[in-house]
């Protein structure tokens, strides 16, 4: 199994990556969750974080708070898509599990070091603060990392919390640049592919359908999270942006994408943090990330029935 580090503000669909992440022990293992600001502040994430683990019946795992605003700029959150709680949808119990003591930079930190190089994968969903801060205080740490596999950043779809830009990238342009030009194999998994992963009416009652309090809990959180976007786009259902990340883990191939040169911006305030991808290829500027633009959306909702029926 690939050992893996999750970085997340849940978030309803930061849920549903770590929910299948936790389904998956022969493809994942999961060495622990560190929560960052985003969706909602960082005393919501660290909560929710350890509300689905409890969810999934893994009250093990361990899960750390890291930063609780991004490197250079106010904190800007998703409250009017996620809910006040950043979670809403489901009524689950307050978790019982502790969080863990020490900060979650210095658990990436820590793993990093002790693992064998090019063995642990960190799988951000949220703003990259964690990431790039351990990344500056341990520059060290930046070769041992195996890749990143992320979700961010839009190149055909442009942006969802301005014109310009995905809201992880937005709410922490500084830290994305810093990931983006660390050298580190990246994946990304761009609004280009996660406005293809839509939760239909059908693939709701799918979740529903599982019948266990983790299939009706997924079926109430993309339920919630569906009202936002059919307002905003009309769309028919929502789509489920951060399990792409845990999937690809699992089945790469459901994936398609181009390994092309993505830069962040971080000056422009009307452009802020969108991903100038080359997809093109019109620079001689260097690949640095291979950006994904397709996904095929009905393996992918069929490898999450699947696996979710399993918690
Ligand atoms: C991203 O922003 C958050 O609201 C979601 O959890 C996802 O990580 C989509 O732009
Ligand atoms: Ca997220």
């Amino acid at each position: 199994a690939r050992k893996i580090i999750i970085d997340t503000d849940p978030g309803q669909d930061d849920a549903v990556a770590i929910l299948l992440a936790l389904a998956s022990p022969a493809e994942i293992e999961v060495l622990g969750i560190t929560a960052v600001a985003g969706n909602v502040p960082l005393s919501l994430t660290a909560k929710n974080a350890r509300i689905v683990c409890e969810l999934a019946g893994h009250p093990e795992v361990k899960v750390f708070a890291g930063c609780d605003r991004p490197m250079g700029r106010p904190l800007v959150t998703a409250e009017h898509v996620h809910g006040e709680t950043g979670l809403n949808g489901p009524k689950l119990p307050d978790p019982t599990m502790p969080l863990q003591p020490g900060h979650g930079v210095d658990f990436i930190i820590e793993t990093l070091r002790s693992e064998p190089p090019g063995t642990v994968t960190l799988c951000p969903l949220g703003p990259l603060t964690n990431i790039a801060q351990a990344f500056v205080q341990a520059p060290d740490i930046v070769e041992r990392v195996q890749e990143i596999v992320l979700m961010g950043g839009a190149y055909f779809e442009v942006g969802n919390i301005t014109p310009a830009a995905e809201f992880n990238i937005y709410v922490d342009p500084q830290a994305a640049d810093i990931v983006f030009k660390s050298g580190v194999p990246l994946v990304v998994m761009s609004l280009d592919v996660t406005h293809q992963a839509l939760v239909t009416r059908a693939r709701n009652d799918a979740f529903r359908a599982i019948g266990t309090p983790v299939g009706i809990a997924v079926a109430q959180m993309t339920d919630f999270f569906e009202r936002f976007d059919k307002e905003k786009y009309g769309s028919d259902g929502a789509p489920l942006h951060d399990p792409c990340v845990t999937a690809y883990l699992i089945r790469p191939d459901l994936f398609t994408g181009r390994h092309i040169n993505v830069e962040i911006e971080t000056t422009s305030e009307l452009t802020m943090g969108m991903t100038v991808a080359d997809w093109w290829g019109v620079t001689d500027r260097p690949a640095n990330a291979m950006f994904m633009g397709t996904i095929d959306a009905d393996g992918f909702f069929a490898l999450l029935a699947e696996r979710l029926a399993r918690l």
